[in-house]
Parts: structure tokens; sequence; C-alpha cells
């Protein structure tokens, strides 16, 4: 039995060492160890032996046993760390490969002139406003003098949610929004989204932005309304922009002007910028009517003011140099991306 002994140890010591994986290693531990295991044969034919010889070889045998636990725990904790190495190998991350790119956005042209305008202002002690874009009627026409049926509505054609319910043609519904709730001194701009239904092609579309103006208080005159226009062209396009007031009509106005800043391209010489006239119109403005006061709830017997609407289109268009209103909302990254 001796011979046995030696020859099982040998053999489990050479299967276990060269055992590759943990499941080779179990296999071996039921074929030396489980219940129908070579170890548990031999001690199954103990009982052949005489008395003497017994408690001997079991010791044998247990040794056995022991020794043979030993290797397999020792090969399977082996194995099990090498397994683990490999893994850890196969999933490293490389910490110096390049990184996948990520493209920061940036302003709209649009939003850049916007921006611009709203700091001058802000500068200036203005506030910002906001008013609805679904507007009523009364808001949009009637209180700025605009009764149904005048000629200035045909202008500004727009759509109609109901009789008297519309998309706001203009940003100037906002001054009396603002006048109602507001006593004087007001000093506001309001920018916004103004619909109208137009066709689209190369300076107009059915949607653009206004940015509206209003100054309420005592003893305001049309020299105050001269002076921060004048501050807010140099401010947008140099310190040797001059203004020239020309005679209009607005039905909210009185008396009503257009604005036209000198040309920044030719400085007045005539180009193809301002079409050869040295001058650019930019804004609408005039000396807030007193019916329009009165709708506000403002006293003109006290008070007088002036109001300006500036389109923020024309106003990018002019400030970039750019023909054609479309790139404006189409969204090509090619444009785009150019500011
Ligand atoms: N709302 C006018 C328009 O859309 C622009 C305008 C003109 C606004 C004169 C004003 C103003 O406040 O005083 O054509």
């Amino acid at each position: 039995m001796n011979e046995t002994i030696e020859a099982i140890r040998k053999a489990a010591a050479e299967r276990i060492r060269s055992a590759e994986v943990p499941a080779s290693v179990e296999e071996l531990r039921v074929r030396y160890l489980g219940k129908k295991g070579e170890i548990t044969s031999l001690l199954k034919q103990m009982g052949k032996l005489s008395p003497e010889e017994r408690p001997v070889m079991g010791q044998a045998v247990n040794s056995l046993r022991a020794e043979i636990e030993g290797l397999i725990e020792d090969r399977k904790s082996a194995l099990l760390a090498i397994e683990k190495e490999a893994k850890l190998l196969s999933e490293t991350v490389d910490v110096t490969m390049p990184g996948k790119p990520v493209n920061l956005g940036h302003k709209h042209p649009l939003s850049i002139v916007l921006d611009e305008v709203k700091d001058i202002f802000l500068g200036m002690g203005f506030t910002i406003e906001d008013g609805p874009e679904v507007e009523y009627d009364y808001y949009n026409f009637e209180a700025l003098n605009i009764p149904k049926g005048h000629p200035a509505r045909d202008t500004q054609d727009t759509f109609y949610i109901e009789d008297n319910i519309l998309l706001r043609t203009q940003t100037s519904p906002v001054q009396v929004r603002v006048m109602e709730k507001t006593q004087p001194p007001i000093r506001i701009i309001s920018p916004g989204r103004v619909y109208r239904s137009d066709a689209v092609d190369a300076t107009h579309s059915p949607i653009f932005h206004q940015i509206e103006g209003l100054v309420v208080d005592k003893g305001i005159t049309m020299s105050d309304l001269k002076g921060n226009l004048l501050a807010l062209a140099k401010r947008l396009y140099g310190e040797d922009t001059r203004i020239r007031l020309r005679p209009h009509h607005f039905p909210f106005t009185e008396p009503s002007c257009e604005i036209d800043v000198s040309c920044f391209k030719c400085h007045g010489a005539g180009c193809p910028m301002c079409k050869d006239e040295g001058w650019i119109e930019i804004l609408g403005a005039g000396m807030v009517h007193p019916k329009v006061l009165k709708n506000g709830g403002i006293d003109p017997e006290v008070y007088s003011g002036y109001a300006f609407g500036l389109g923020l289109e024309r106003l990018t268009m002019f400030r970039f140099g750019l023909d054609d209103m479309r790139l404006l909302y189409e969204n090509d990254m090619r444009f785009i991306g150019q500011f």
C-alpha cells in the first residue's frame, strides 16, 4: 500500500502543477478528494489491513490527503490570480490617448448684436422689459393710436389667433403695457420677436426681431431722443458716426422721424453698403403721442416722452456686412460658425 500512496502522491502533484485553468484543478479535487476519489478508496481498503498496520497507514493516507488539499488550494489561487491579472491588463485605459473633441457653441450673430445693444442701454440707466408675442389687438394697434380701418394696419398684416388676439407686429405694444404698470420716470428697452404675414426674401421674414425703447419723464424733449440715439450709434458704429433725423409719420408718435447713421463703410462718401447715399436708416422714433400716454394712464400735461424702434436683423446685417437676411435663420454652420 505504501507504493500506491507514493504513486498517487507523485501523479497528483504532477497533474495539479500542470493544470492550466481553475476548472481543471476542480476536476482534480474531485478525482482525488471526492466521495469516489482515489484517497477515499484508499481509506476503504484499510479494513483489509492488520490492526498494527492500520494506524500507520491511516496516518500516511491522511497526510497525503492534507498534502493534496494544500497543493490544490495553492494552484487554484495561483490560477485565479493569473486570470485576474490578465483581465486587468485587457481592460487598461490608455490615459495618454487624445480625447474626443468637444465642440463649444457660441452666440448667434443676432444675439451678439442684441447683447451689445442691451449693454449700451443698461449703461445709460435703462432696464429691460418683456412683452407677450401673442398680443391683444388693443395693445398692438388700438392703444397705439391705430384704430380699426387705419391705413397703418395694411402694412402690418399679421397672423390672427382670434378676432382680437394676434401675433404682435411690433414691440411697440410693450410701451402701453409698461406705462400701465409704472409711473414715470420710465426708461426701458424691450427686445423681442415680432410677426408679419410677409413672404420670405433677402430682406423680409414673417418672424423677425425688434428692440423697442421708451423714455417718459417730466421735461423730456426731442433733444433727449437725439442725444441718446447718437450715443447708441457711436457705440455701435464708432465715435465718428453722425446721425440725421428725417421727418416721418408713425401714428403713435408726434412728431415722428426716421434716424439714419452715416455709413460706417464709406463715412458718407457713398458705397454699395449705403447704396451710394452715405446714410443708412436704422430706426423709427418720435415723441410719444399724447393719446398713447393717456392710454397708458400717464398725464400728457405733466409728462412727455420719446420712443424708438430698432430692427435687430437690419442692425446685424449692417454690422457684419450681410446681404441676405435668410442667412440668419438657416442655421448653416458654414455661416454661423464664422462668428
Ligand atoms: N413699431 C414701428 C414699426 O414696427 C417702429 C417704431 C417707430 C417704434 C417709431 C417706435 C417709434 O417706438 O417711436 O415700424
